[in-house]
């Protein structure tokens, strides 16, 4: 958020996603963990983030890479220690960077203590109320209770063994087997997570990122999904009493706690709902990552987001990757550029150099917009989906439980490159065990150190654009208005005195009038914007209501 803005934080932040797996490993054990966050942590202090939102990094077996949380109240020895995390959090803030902490409260582990005693109790365990567990349809109760499909492809419902070894009841899990849905009409479940909050933020963390924020609350009757007919787990009302809870919790600290939802709604309306003022502060753009590179495209996205955040007072969030989807240079290089689950296929082509490029664009786009912006880690660097992992290296569920039509999302969390000339590129210590996926050769060029002092680099562009974007007024929170330009131009004003132009279509296109070119994307032909490429202007205010501004 830029100085002048004295609005609460996280309306104007940057925020920078930090995979912890995949970060830097301290311990040399080929796995990512504190002590590699806190080596490092002077790379998010040189980007210039305002804040850092750690991935799951709780006790787990690791079923979904830590979205399978055995103890929302303790870190995996993986990782390290709770007081390397607490150490973690006072560095960041020295720095003046926030933290965030990623919650997991549709699910938890199988290895949770709860789901162990429910398992361990029998039919008549009370811990089996903490869950969803049902008998099983059919005269042997060998059916599933419903026939709902999964978030990650394949059954929601696996079959449980009685103590005395005959077949039991089944459970309910959207995400894999893994990972039992909790009860949220159960006041233990409702009280459990409200003291999870209130551990991280005595901790003194800034922000929770609240994973499947939509999924809490069930349809009890557990009937099947029909058209026309409302959903039995997604979007149900009865979330935002959830929210409303936990608001006034974050409410009772100071220093503007914030509550951040991943929230997967097409619909603008519904997903605003979560956004009111005494809910969630923000929640993940999902609509403009998964959009087209495309103008009218991209501007009916920012115009259907702007105009949902308006009316409940919310910042916009403006999100390009993250961990669960394909690294956008390799989306914008493919003949389809949007993104969706469904669409995910092995081996389709895409041409890196022209999805870099746009990359690049995209990037001033998206931090010239209002309301905050988030960085996945490795996206400042420029990297690829990595499609060419072996088969038997594969480690998310998705792969296998989509029937390995899904490529999973181990290609965009692959461990990042720091250093030298071949892996693991700096991302372990010398002598260490090998990555626990492996680096492609080729991201020689994308370490942190060869893209270091290189103005052409993508790390580089991303540098000067949050250092301009701090200093200037004119960004972070805040309106905009669109100004005219050709066909397949996006070119938008912010106040005072900052314009940014985005050329996809085709040809050069002219710059606007202007006193000073502050940052481009790629390299300019005199006066002319080339195709794929961005560029931040200072310009003078556009004279009111002009034709073509919205
Ligand atoms: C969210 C996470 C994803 C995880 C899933 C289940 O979508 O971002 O990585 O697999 O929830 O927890």
């Amino acid at each position: 958020m830029s100085p002048a803005d004295d609005g609460p934080w996280w309306r104007g932040a940057v925020i920078y996603q930090v995979y912890p797996r995949s970060f830097a490993d301290g311990d040399g054990d080929g796995v990512g963990d504190i002590a590699g966050i806190r080596s490092r942590l002077d790379h998010l202090s040189a980007l210039g983030v305002d804040a850092i939102w750690f991935s799951p990094w709780y006790p787990s077996p690791m079923a979904d890479a830590g979205y399978d949380v055995a103890d929302h109240r303790d870190i995996d020895p993986v990782f390290g220690t709770l007081a390397e995390a607490e150490a973690l959090v006072a560095e960041a803030h020295a720095l003046g960077i926030r933290t965030i902490v990623d919650v997991v409260p549709n699910h938890c582990s199988d290895a949770h203590p709860w789901f162990q005693a429910a398992l361990a109790g029998g039919p008549d365990a009370p811990e089996r109320e903490l869950f969803w567990f049902r008998p099983g349809r059919g005269p042997n109760g060998d059916q599933r209770p419903t026939d709902w499909v999964g978030e990650f492809g394949g059954e929601t419902w696996t079959r449980t063994v009685n103590p005395d070894g005959t077949p039991g009841d089944w459970y309910l899990h959207l995400f894999a087997p893994e990972q039992p849905d909790l009860n949220w009409d159960h006041p233990g479940v409702r009280a459990e997570f409200e003291d999870i909050l209130r551990f991280w933020f005595d901790r003194g963390v800034d922000g929770i990122r609240i994973d499947s924020a939509g999924l809490l609350v069930k349809d009890g009757t557990l009937p099947e999904t029909r058209p026309g007919r409302p959903h039995p787990f997604r979007d149900l009302d009865g979330v935002h009493e959830i929210y409303r809870d936990w608001r006034r919790i974050a409410d009772e600290y100071p220093g503007d706690r914030a509550l951040i939802g991943e929230v997967w709604m097409p619909d603008r309306q519904r997903f605003a709902n979560y956004l009111r003022p005494d809910e969630l502060h923000a929640a993940f753009n999902f609509d403009f990552l998964g959009c087209a590179w495309d103008a009218s495209a991209l501007r009916e996205s920012i115009d259907g987001t702007l105009s949902a955040h308006a009316p409940v007072g919310a910042p916009a969030t403006w999100v390009l990757s993250n961990h669960d989807v394909t690294r956008h240079v390799t989306r914008y290089g493919r003949a389809d550029t949007t993104f969706s689950f469904a669409a995910k296929r092995e081996g389709t082509p895409t041409d890196l150099e022209l999805g870099t490029r746009r990359a690049r664009a995209a990037a001033l786009l998206s931090l010239s917009l209002p309301g905050a912006a988030y960085v996945y880690q490795g996206e400042e660097l420029g990297l690829w989906e990595v499609e060419d992992i072996p088969y038997e290296l594969r480690q998310d569920p998705m792969w296998e439980r989509s029937g390995r039509v899904d490529p999973g999302r181990d290609g965009c969390r692959v461990p990042l490159p720091w250093t030298g000339d071949e892996p693991p590129f700096g991302f372990s210590p010398d002598g260490a065990a090998a990555p626990w996926l492996p680096q492609p050769a080729d991201w020689k060029d994308r370490t942190v150190r060869a893209q270091t002092g290189d103005a052409t680099s993508m790390l580089e562009l991303y540098r000067m654009a949050i250092r301009i974007r701090r200093a200037d007024p004119a960004l972070g929170d805040g309106t905009m208005t669109w100004l005219p330009a050709p066909d397949g131009v996006l070119a938008h004003h912010r106040r005072p005195g900052f314009t940014c132009l985005v050329n996809l279509s085709d040809v050069a296109v002219p710059l606007p009038p202007h006193t000073e070119r502050l940052l481009a994307s790629g390299p300019l032909d005199d006066d002319l914007l080339p195709p794929d490429t961005a560029v931040w202007l200072r310009t003078a205010e556009p004279t009111p209501a002009g034709p073509g501004t919205a």
